[in-house]
């Protein structure tokens, strides 16, 4: 764990430190199985229509759960394909999506990723998002900034939405949500330089704290997609908040995640 040395010696809290490591130790595990099976065939269980679900998210799911369990024993787990059993009811608690981004996954369209981080309180403290074929690890702990490996990350300074590159994402249950999300696309595309839906929440929101990104947004996302890139992006200088304003907390549906100068532009649009 090397590359995540720059990042501890940002962290003065050794508790932090412990837990931001056992996050990037469990995502880069888990990182490593979904490469080696990308290119494999898949067997898919559908959770919905088009919601899926493989075996290498349960694998992956298993690979974190004894990682962590291995490193902070005792910390609840919630992790999305075991999430029956677990609440966002306990002070501090390990939120896991083992694999963010499946159906890119089952494609081989190589845009997934682990998302792992500590809430205490309903807040991130500690979180690591791992993008396995780029390589790439993002983490961050409260206070201690965002990185991505071994340099330290932020958003853009773009202030012109007509500048700006924005990620969004379609709910699964695409029926119910299909004319807010279309009136909220075509009330942005126009204004701004182009909108991605690249197909991994947690990355996206990693994409905005790195740059990559100038904010995003989505509906109905569930705690284990948000919760690191929430801190990756507050740690990188962004904003993140409900279409309101209001402060995000999961499981709130909307979240807006931005480099915090186009958020009052964006806001007014979506909301
Ligand atoms: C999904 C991805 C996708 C988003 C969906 C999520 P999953 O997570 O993050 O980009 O649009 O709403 O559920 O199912 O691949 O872990
Ligand atoms: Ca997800
Ligand atoms: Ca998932």
């Amino acid at each position: 764990m090397d590359r995540i040395q720059n990042s501890l010696s940002h962290c003065t809290d050794n508790e932090q430190r412990a837990l931001l490591t056992a996050a990037c130790r469990a995502a880069v595990a888990a990182g490593r199985l979904i490469r080696e099976r990308v290119n494999r065939p898949h067997t898919i269980t559908m959770k919905g229509v088009i919601n899926l679900v493989t075996e290498t998210d349960v694998a992956a799911e298993a690979v974190i759960t004894a990682s962590l369990t291995a490193d902070t024993p005792g910390m609840p787990i919630m992790a999305e394909e075991t999430a029956a059993s677990h609440t966002l009811a306990a002070e501090r608690l390990w939120v896991v999506d083992p694999l963010d981004g499946t159906t890119n996954f089952a494609h081989g369209f190589p845009f997934f990723a682990v998302s792992i981080a500590l809430l205490d309180h309903g807040r991130p403290v500690a979180g690591a998002v791992y993008a396995p074929m780029f390589d790439e690890l993002f983490c961050a702990a409260r206070g201690g900034g965002a990185w991505l490996n071994d340099r330290a990350i932020s958003v853009t300074d773009t202030s012109r939405l007509i500048e700006a590159l924005i990620g969004t994402g379609f709910p699964y249950e695409i029926e119910r949500t299909l004319p807010e999300v279309i009136r909220r696309l075509s009330t942005l595309l126009p204004l701004v330089r182009d909108i991605r839906r690249a197909g991994a929440a947690a990355l996206d929101l990693a994409y905005v704290a790195c740059g990559r990104l100038d904010g995003f947004y989505e509906t109905d996302l569930q705690p284990w997609d948000t919760a690191a890139g929430w801190l990756l992006v507050e740690e990188a200088g962004g904003r993140v908040s409900d279409f309101s304003g209001g402060p995000y907390s999961s499981p709130i549906p909307e979240i807006l995640a931005s480099n915090s100068v186009l958020h009052p532009q964006l806001l007014a649009r979506i909301r």
